[in-house]
This record gives C-alpha cells, structure tokens and sequence, in this order.
C-alpha cells in the first residue's frame, strides 16, 4: 500500500500548494465549471491532457478512451460531447491522436485481444476504409502514423457531423496530434 499512500500523500501537498498560490482556489473552483475546450484523447498515461498543455482544473473538459476512438454509437463518448457543448459551451473540441499509440499498433496486427477486439474492429474499420493509402508507404513507422492521423481525422469529422455541433457556429473542431519522443502537439490536416 506503500505506492498508495504516495499518491495521497502527493495530494495534499498538491493542495497545500494550490491554497498557499491562491487561497480561494478551490472555493472558485467549486462553483464555477467553465472550460474551453473539450479534449478527446488517448488513455495513454503518457498524454495527459493537462499536463501537455499546461491547463489548470476547470479549463479542460476531458474524455480518454483507447486510442481516441469516436464512435457516434458510443454513448459514453456521445454524453460527454453533448454536455461539453450544450451545458459547459464550450468553444474548441479537441481530438488529440499521438504517435506510438499501443492501440492502433494493436488494431493494425491480426492478433486477437480478447475483448478489447470489439473496441480495435472500430480502428480497423479506418484502416480498411483508407488501406490503399495506408499499403503504399514504405516503412512500418510511416504505415501506423498515418493511421494515427486518419483516426483523428475520421474522429473530427464525425464530430462535425453531429447535429448540435454542426448548428453551432460556437463551436470549432479540431484534429491535432501528440509525438511522445518530443512532447509536442501538431494540428493534423487532411
Ligand atoms: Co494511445
């Protein structure tokens, strides 16, 4: 239990600190919720949306699931746009891939993964619909960042297409992506 006393320990200095900087911290924080921007990332614990960003609590609305997958079936992923935009407003949504996700590398082999293969068949599905594209480069690392970018790419575009993002011209999406060898984030074009 060594290992989880650290992280309470962490906390309340993390605290301490944040009351020492600002004393009404967390009252503030308490009653207003108004972020930005919506972020839909990987669960990777090496992209944390904060983190990389350097946004405090309450900036950032977040969602993770493997390998930033936007599935318009997923009601998971659904709610969360639906009050992202609807309650919280916010202004920017967010579909963060990074290069060397576990996930795609994981959808692009025949192997099975039990379960999880019902979540990486959603992967797939980009890979089969943009294979020519995807067969003509060269090298395996060429092969799986396209398809990180694809990923995103198809994400943002199905968000766009959801009828109360399109009616709001509040509301801008974005595809970027996430290189975990330099820690920077680049927008991702078609
Ligand atoms: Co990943």
């Amino acid at each position: 239990m060594e290992i989880l006393n650290k992280i309470f320990l962490e906390n309340k200095a993390w605290a301490a600190d944040k009351v020492h900087r600002d004393k009404e911290y967390f009252h503030k924080l308490a009653f207003i919720q108004e972020p930005d921007f919506l972020w839909i990332g990987c669960s990777d614990s090496r992209v944390p949306a904060n983190e990389i960003t350097n946004t405090e609590p309450g900036e950032m609305f977040v969602h993770r699931n493997i390998a930033n997958v936007v599935d318009i079936n997923d009601i998971n992923i659904m709610s969360v746009i639906q009050y992202a935009v609807e309650y919280l407003k916010v202004k920017h949504i967010i579909v963060c891939g990074h290069y060397g996700c576990g996930g795609i590398k994981a959808a692009m082999t025949q192997e099975s993964f039990g379960n999880m293969d019902v979540w990486l068949k959603k992967i797939k599905n980009i890979y089969s619909k943009n294979a020519a594209i995807i067969d003509a480069l060269a090298t395996e690392e060429d092969k799986h960042k396209k398809m990180v970018e694809l990923n995103v790419l198809e994400g943002a575009n199905k968000i766009k297409e959801i009828d109360f993002v399109k009616n709001n011209s509040d509301v801008k999406v974005h595809g970027w992506v996430y290189d975990l060898r330099d820690g920077i984030l680049q927008p991702v074009t078609d």
